[in-house]
């Protein structure tokens, strides 16, 4: 589905990912893991287009990626759902999610002229405050929009990057339930960044364990065991 072939990526002079090769295959739940400042989010980043690459190839079902804007990646089928969730604050919630529409109406040809209902089925949270400001919603709510402005677009891939950081346990498990959801019942790919070892076992199939920009261990996510998680994980 997506491949990601040597790929080197430098913020200035200094090198972050390394000759990174990774392969996300279609109906997964592919978690990546690693330490901080691993490159996990640059690498997300750089799938999505939002940071050029130095050199290797990305590939989505065969295509290259390369020259592709974060725009275009996004009429192509990948969703993302940044780090430190970043909503509209000063839009409604309604606002928020109308964003991907043109998107989805590039994308899919049909044009919807409403928010599918779908995400309210999701998330219905997001129902009962469509007209409050993206701002004012809690930490948690802030994310079930993120992820819901991201669905609007009717991905074929969804990529998450630390969906729980700073979020209440019980919001933690409704957003695992839904990707478990779309993943069994719509076969959507998932790519996820997840710290959280209980939240990473529940939800993930497979795992990609990261160092120093290089992925380093690759295995069902069963296979996750002691000795990987006190090498790459533990702090
Ligand atoms: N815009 C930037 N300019 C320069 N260096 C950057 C930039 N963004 C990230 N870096 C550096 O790149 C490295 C990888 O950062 P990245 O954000 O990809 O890590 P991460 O694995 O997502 O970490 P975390 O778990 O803390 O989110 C870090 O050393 C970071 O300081
Ligand atoms: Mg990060």
């Amino acid at each position: 589905m997506i491949s990601i072939n040597k790929v080197d990526q430098l913020y200035g002079g200094t090198q972050i990912l390394w000759g990174l090769n990774l392969e996300i295959v279609p109906g997964s739940i592919t978690c990546i893991m690693g330490r901080n400042g691993v490159g996990k989010t640059t690498l997300l980043k750089a799938i999505m287009g939002l940071l050029p690459i130095k050199s290797g190839e990305i590939t989505m079902e065969g295509e290259t990626l390369n020259k592709q804007s974060a725009e275009k990646r996004a009429y192509s089928g990948i969703g993302y759902v940044p780090q430190g969730r970043d909503i509209f604050p000063m839009l409604t919630v309604e606002e928020n999610l109308r964003i991907g529409l043109p998107v989805r109406g590039k994308r899919t040809k049909d044009s919807p002229k409403d928010i599918p209902e779908k995400i309210f089925e999701l998330f219905p949270v997001l129902k009962d405050m469509l007209h409050r400001r993206g701002g004012d919603l809690s930490g948690g709510q802030q994310q079930q929009l993120a992820i819901g402005r991201a669905l609007v677009l009717e991905p074929k891939v969804l990529i998450l990057d630390e969906p729980n950081e700073g979020i209440q346990p019980n919001i933690v498990k409704q957003i695992g339930d839904v990707i478990l959801k779309l993943n069994a019942e719509e076969g959507l790919t998932v790519i996820l960044v997840e710290q959280k070892l209980g939240f990473a076992r529940r939800v993930g199939k497979e795992f990609r364990l990261m160092e120093k920009g290089r992925i380093v261990a690759a295995d069902k996510m069963e296979n996750l065991n002691d000795s990987l998680i006190k090498q790459y994980l533990a702090v």
